[in-house]
């Protein structure tokens, strides 16, 4: 019991650590708060700061996800255990402890989670990303609609584990909230299109 407190302990600190504020702040003296849209994310890292900033908190952001899912995996906590210790990560990067709970919308720690939790449905979920940034440029809708993919992937493929494809949903929904913004900027017509100048 001590080691599943410690462990969902872990995943939050570790999804807490505000990639992109810092990495704004130590590197480029701004804080990224104040430009773009705003969020402590890989998004708009690429988009203020530039590709290689992009990929360095992409990379940062997926690895708080996807590490504690792999230790939780190691310490043989259940499959859905796993995913739970997942998802609290994912809290700590949205509501993060070292960044006054204001952190980021989740969706590159998400990616780290379910490329742990399922690969062949991370894989399908990034195929979904990738083709609808291609054709739209708008990289929320793509997140919205790769977090929705992984929820199909369990209900079509895995439709015995019940739990799993709940924990997707409830994963898609927080998405959703996390993007409330962005979806009335896309209602309006009015979200920005990625684009990377440097
Ligand atoms: O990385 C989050 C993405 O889905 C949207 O980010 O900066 O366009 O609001 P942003």
């Amino acid at each position: 019991m001590l080691l599943k407190v410690v462990v969902y302990a872990f995943a939050y600190l570790v999804g807490s650590i505000p990639t992109a504020y810092w990495y704004a702040k130590y590197f480029h003296g701004i804080d990224i708060r104040q430009h773009g849209s705003g969020n402590v994310g890989a998004t708009n890292s690429l988009r203020v700061l530039g590709k290689k900033a992009g990929i360095i908190v992409l990379i940062f952001d997926l690895l708080k996800g996807l590490l504690p899912v792999l230790l939780a995996r190691y310490l043989d906590f259940s499959e859905e255990q796993t995913f739970t210790v997942g998802i609290v990560a994912i809290l700590g990067h949205i509501w993060s402890v070292f960044a006054n709970f204001k952190g980021g919308k989740g969706i590159a720690t998400s990616l780290g989670v379910i490329l742990a939790v399922s690969p062949a449905g991370a894989g399908l979920s990034v195929a979904v990303f990738v083709a609808v940034v291609y054709f739209t440029r708008y990289v929320s809708l793509a997140s919205m609609l790769a977090g929705l993919t992984f929820v199909f992937y369990y209900l079509f493929f895995n439709f015995d584990q019940t739990y799993m494809s709940l924990i997707a949903f409830g994963l898609f929904l927080l998405l959703v909230f996390t993007h409330r913004e962005n979806i009335k900027r896309l209602a309006k017509g009015t979200e920005s299109k990625i684009s990377s100048k440097k």
